[in-house]
């Protein structure tokens, strides 16, 4: 089993649980069959740097047994250390290497734990014959077919404590706070997050904004008597007509923009437009750190139990997920290339810039900032 992409809360209990299940005594014997459990380091890097011939002599690749694993849920991270490298990137061009590793050290399936890249690399090698699993994270939400993405729920938390904390300052001193959350493509994080916390507005990745809008919500706010503002943004959005802001160009194995800077870029223009004192905080990757919230801790241990399921019912080449609260899974090529995002017709208000405040209801949305209010 190997971890790829960004590191988040989660992947350690997913990893544990892949052991635990995996060496068993109990289901063993039930199965008929005894497994071993190497772990990869440093994700789809370990398996094009490791040496087949002298095993672990880099410290690429070490067995594990549910001794060893016993505590790991505790722990964010990952344990096995991870990478954003792809062995398809021109700069590496190794999938035959890769595969060929695996052969020689003799490996009967891959437990691929990812994001978009990690798992788009796990669907190449299925199609060119390497028996995988893949097990979702990514504190972005952005993958499809699954409801959840390991690391997603530790990732929230992390946002309304910070929002909170932010709070008591903003208050005390008047002043409107960015918060700038991550998510490239998909706004989840900064939606979900900023509808937990309470966020004033709300700027996702797939409506792009008008900074005159913005203003104009925060000068309301003000008339309307607030002290403070809190305003989330997700490191992938836009103003209307513009481009992300990044913190440097190019990108990296996966495909991916160096995106940041999005929240100081808007406070800026905030105070330009009101004249209100603000300021802005990136959350970074603090969303991405610490111990894993019990939910990540049960779905890490659902994902890595059924990835083992797939492979005792030898289902390769298949994704674990989880719908309506039920684990189950769908073929890797349903995820290659696509990706999760916020429906902003049923979910966002593209008005007040925020979510929904109608959930049940369907009907043509009314204007609501735009209809007078009643006189008294
Ligand atoms: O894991 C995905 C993600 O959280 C993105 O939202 C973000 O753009 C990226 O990781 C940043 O990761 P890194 O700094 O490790 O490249």
């Amino acid at each position: 089993m190997l971890t790829g992409g960004g590191d988040c809360a989660g992947l350690n209990p997913a990893l544990k649980w892949v052991v635990k299940t995996a060496m068993d005594e109990r289901l063993e014997w039930e199965r008929g069959i005894r497994y071993e459990v190497m772990g990869i380091r440093d994700g789809w890097k370990g398996l094009a740097n490791v040496d087949p011939a002298t095993w672990n002599s880099a410290g690429y690749i070490s067995p594990l047994n549910p001794d060893d694993v016993r505590t790991w849920d505790r722990y964010g991270g990952t344990m096995l250390g991870t990478s954003r490298f792809s062995p398809y990137d021109p700069k590496n061009n190794c999938p035959e290497l890769v595969r060929e590793n695996i052969e020689r050290l003799g490996l009967d399936a891959v437990i691929a734990i990812g994001g978009d890249g990690t798992l788009a690399i796990a669907t190449r090698m299925s199609r060119e014959g390497v028996n995988v699993i893949g097990i979702p994270k990514t504190i972005d939400k952005d993958l499809p077919e699954t409801d959840y993405t390991l690391g997603y729920e530790t990732a929230q938390n992390v946002i309304v404590e910070e929002v909170d904390r932010l709070r008591t300052t903003a208050g005390s001193h008047k002043r409107i706070f960015v918060v700038e959350t991550m998510g490239r493509t998909a706004g989840w994080l900064a939606l979900e997050g900023g509808e937990a916390c309470g966020a004033y507005i709300i700027l996702i990745p797939e409506h792009p904004f008008s900074m005159d809008r913005v203003n104009e919500l925060v000068s309301e706010g003000r008339r309307s008597g607030t002290r403070y503002e809190i305003i989330l943004v997700a490191e992938g959005a836009k103003p209307k007509g513009g481009t992300e802001v990044v913190k440097r160009e190019g990108v990296d194995s996966f495909g991916h923009k160096a995106l940041g800077g999005i929240g100081a870029y808007i406070a800026r223009e905030i105070e330009k437009g009101t004249k209100l004192e603000t300021r802005s905080v990136n959350l970074s990757h603090l969303q991405r750190g610490g111990a894993p919230c019990a939910y990540d801790r049960r779905m890490g241990r659902y994902f890595g139990i059924a990835a083992i399921d797939l492979i005792v019912k030898k289902k390769f080449g298949n994704m674990v997920c989880v719908h309506s609260g039920k684990i189950s899974s769908c073929p890797l090529e349903n995820i290659y290339g696509k990706l999760n995002l916020v429906d902003t017709a049923t979910l966002y208000d593209t008005d007040r810039y925020n979510g929904r405040r109608s959930i049940l209801i369907n009907g043509k949305k009314k204007n609501a900032s735009r209809i007078k209010p009643h006189k008294k």
